[in-house]
């Protein structure tokens, strides 16, 4: 596992190993560890654009305004948006891809649609769905 130190250290060289004005998306990042990346790189990143997608207003109201105040030449925006729904997802990417011509990092941490059983001594098993396009 890579250790916390190394980690930091890699953070910590964005500022001057990664051009300026880099567009991230991060999905899932109004809590857990996608809100800790998220910070992460608005604390390191030099003038990035960031869309994060959640479906917790009040948590991207006070993540945007949090971000914004690490990094003031940052721009931080919140896309309201259950990605549960694949229309959803493409409304998402449709209004990213009309704002942006690339994205230089993509951090998915929103988690899947898992099914689960739980039986009488507590064991979970998940089942695997099959989709058809
Ligand atoms: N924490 C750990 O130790 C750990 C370890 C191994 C793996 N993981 C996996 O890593 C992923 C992230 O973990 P975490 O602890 O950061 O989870 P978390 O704190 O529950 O955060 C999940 C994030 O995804 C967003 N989200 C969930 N469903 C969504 C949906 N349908 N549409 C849009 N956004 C959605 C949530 O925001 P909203 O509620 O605002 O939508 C939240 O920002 C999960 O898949 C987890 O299973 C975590």
């Amino acid at each position: 596992m890579v250790s916390l130190s190394d980690v930091q250290a890699s953070n910590a060289q964005i500022a001057t190993s990664l051009p300026a004005g880099l567009v991230a998306v991060f999905v899932g990042a109004t809590y857990g560890i996608g809100e800790s990346t998220l910070k992460e790189f608005a604390r390191n990143a030099r003038q990035p654009r960031v869309y994060f997608v959640g479906r917790s207003q009040d948590a991207g109201n006070r993540i945007t305004a949090e971000c914004q105040q690490l990094n003031p030449d940052g721009k931080f925006m919140f896309i309201k948006a259950d990605c549960s729904l694949i229309k959803v997802v493409d409304d998402v990417c449709h209004e990213i891809k009309s704002k942006e011509k690339a994205i230089n990092l993509l951090f998915l941490s929103s988690g899947t649609a898992l099914f689960h059983t739980e039986t009488s001594e507590s064991v979970i098993y998940f089942r695997h769905t099959r989709v058809s396009w």
